[in-house]
């Protein structure tokens, strides 16, 4: 399994980017990365970023306890998941490459 831990930022709120560029990312992540799944973890109070992760087809997975040491304290998360399959890309094993042996 392979997993990504991402975050979005975006400087102008409410106008359709943060669904465009997250959703590109997606795409990207599974298509050219060959990613199978990619989570993030939102700050409960953040309901922008929870609509955004639910209307881009991201599932709820779990809450996440003092997850991030941020700004001096420690945050819950709510945690969010998209799989590859779920956005209709089949996710095949890639070939290993080959390790440099020291
Ligand atoms: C979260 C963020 C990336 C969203 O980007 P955006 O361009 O504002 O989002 P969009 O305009 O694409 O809207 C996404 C969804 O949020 C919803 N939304 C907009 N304003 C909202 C608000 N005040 N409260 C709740 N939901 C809201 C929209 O309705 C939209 O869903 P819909 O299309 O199903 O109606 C952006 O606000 C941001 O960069 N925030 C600061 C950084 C941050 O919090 N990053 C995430 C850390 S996990």
């Amino acid at each position: 399994m392979l997993i990504w831990d991402t975050g979005f930022l975006i400087t102008n709120w409410g106008k359709g980017y943060g669904k465009v560029g997250v959703r590109l990312g997606i795409d990207i992540a599974f298509r050219n990365l060959k990613l199978n799944r990619l989570e993030t973890g939102i700050e409960p109070k953040n309901l922008r970023s929870i609509a955004l992760a639910k209307t881009i087809g991201m599932e709820r997975e779990g809450y996440s306890e003092k997850r991030l040491y941020l700004r001096g304290q420690w945050l819950d998360m709510v945690i969010f998941v998209a799989r590859s399959e779920d956005f209709g890309i089949e996710w095949k094993p890639q070939k290993q490459k080959k390790r440099a042996r020291f």
